[in-house]
C-alpha cells in the first residue's frame, strides 16, 4: 500500500490516504490547464505560469514514476494553440529546449523513457532537436513514459489515422471489412505507447470542464477527473488524491457491477 498525505478539501485538514496498488491506473493522461490565470492572479506576465508549470511536470513526472504509473501523457501544446499571441507561442516552443536541457539525466536516473506525439515537423528547429535528442537519449530506459502530446490535436490525429488506412484499402493490402476498433486505434499516435493505448485516468486542472481537442477516441472509457488546482499549483499530493478518486469509481465498461468485487463482465 502506498501511504500518502493529501488535503481534504471539505474540512481542510490533511488526512492519509492509502492507494491500492491493485487499482493503479496504467495510463494517467493530464490536460495541464491553468498556467495563465496563475500568473495573471500574481500580476506576472501568463508566460511566468508556463515557466512555473515547467518545473511541475518535473514535480508530477517523479510522483508518478514513483507510484509505478506505465504511460503518464502530458497535454502541453494543442494544434489549435498556435491562435496564441506569437511571443507567448515562442516562449512554449522554447520550453522543451529548458525542460530536457536540465532533466534529462533525472529521467534517465529514474528509468524515464521520452515519447513526443503530435505533428512535431511543424515545430521550430531548435524544439524538435532538443525532442528528438531527448526521445535518444532515453530510449533504453524500460519505466514509466512520459509521453508528451506536442503540436496534438485528436480530430487531427483521426484524420491521418483514417488516411492511412483508406491508403492501405486503395492498395489492396486492407479489406473494407477488415477495419474494426483495433484497426483504428493503431493508426493513432498513442500506439506508440501501446500497449497501454488508452488513458486509465484523464485529469485537467483549472477548473474547465471540457477535452479540448485531446485522445477523443482513447477517452472512450477513461474516468474524468476535473480538478480545480491551477497547474502550476498542482502537486504530488493532488495527483495521489485524484487517483485516489480514480480508484472509487466503479468501471464497468457497459457491463454490470460485480458484487463479489471482482471484474465486470
Ligand atoms: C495551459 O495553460 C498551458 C497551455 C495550453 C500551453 P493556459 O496557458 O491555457 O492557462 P489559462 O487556461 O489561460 O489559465
Ligand atoms: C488545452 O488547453 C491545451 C493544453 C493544455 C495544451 P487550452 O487552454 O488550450 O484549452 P481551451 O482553449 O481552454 O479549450
Ligand atoms: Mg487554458
Amino acid at each position: 500500500m502506498f501511504k500518502n498525505l493529501f488535503k481534504n478539501t471539505t474540512a481542510g485538514e490533511t488526512e492519509e490516504v492509502n492507494l491500492d496498488p491493485a487499482k493503479m491506473p496504467q495510463h494517467i493522461a493530464i490536460i495541464m490547464d491553468g498556467n495563465g490565470r496563475w500568473a495573471q492572479r500574481r500580476g506576472l506576465p501568463r508566460v511566468a505560469g508556463h515557466k512555473r508549470g515547467m518545473e511541475v511536470v518535473k514535480d508530477i513526472t517523479k510522483a508518478a514514476s514513483d507510484l509505478g504509473v506505465k504511460v503518464l501523457t502530458l497535454y502541453a501544446f494543442s494544434t489549435e494553440n498556435w491562435k496564441r499571441p506569437e511571443s507567448e507561442v515562442s516562449f512554449l516552443m522554447d520550453l522543451p529546449v529548458k525542460f530536457f536541457d536540465t532533466f534529462v539525466p533525472e529521467l534517465i536516473e529514474n528509468n524515464v523513457r521520452v515519447n513526443v506525439m503530435g505533428y512535431t515537423e511543424y515545430l521550430p528547429k531548435k524544439t524538435q532537436k532538443a525532442v528528438n535528442d531527448a526521445i535518444e537519449q532515453t530510449k533504453n530506459n524500460t519505466g514509466m513514459v512520459l509521453n508528451f502530446a506536442l503540436n496534438y490535436g485528436s480530430r487531427a490525429e483521426i484524420i491521418t489515422g483514417v488516411k492511412k488506412i483508406a491508403t492501405e484499402v486503395q492498395n489492396g493490402d486492407l479489406a473494407v471489412d477488415e477495419i474494426n476498433e483495433e484497426v483504428l486505434s493503431k493508426s493513432l499516435m498513442t500506439e506508440e505507447v501501446a500497449p497501454y493505448n488508452d488513458p486509465d485516468l484523464l485529469i485537467r486542472t483549472s477548473g474547465e470542464e471540457r477535452i479540448s481537442n485531446f485522445l477523443l477516441w482513447q477517452i472512450a472509457y477513461s474516468e474524468l477527473v476535473f480538478t480545480d488546482k491551477l497547474w502550476p499549483e498542482y502537486q504530488p499530493d493532488d495527483l495521489v488524491h485524484d487517483i485516489y478518486e480514480f480508484q472509487q469509481r466503479d468501471r464497468r465498461f457497459g457491463g454490470v457491477k460485480d458484487t463479489k468485487g471482482g471484474k465486470s463482465k
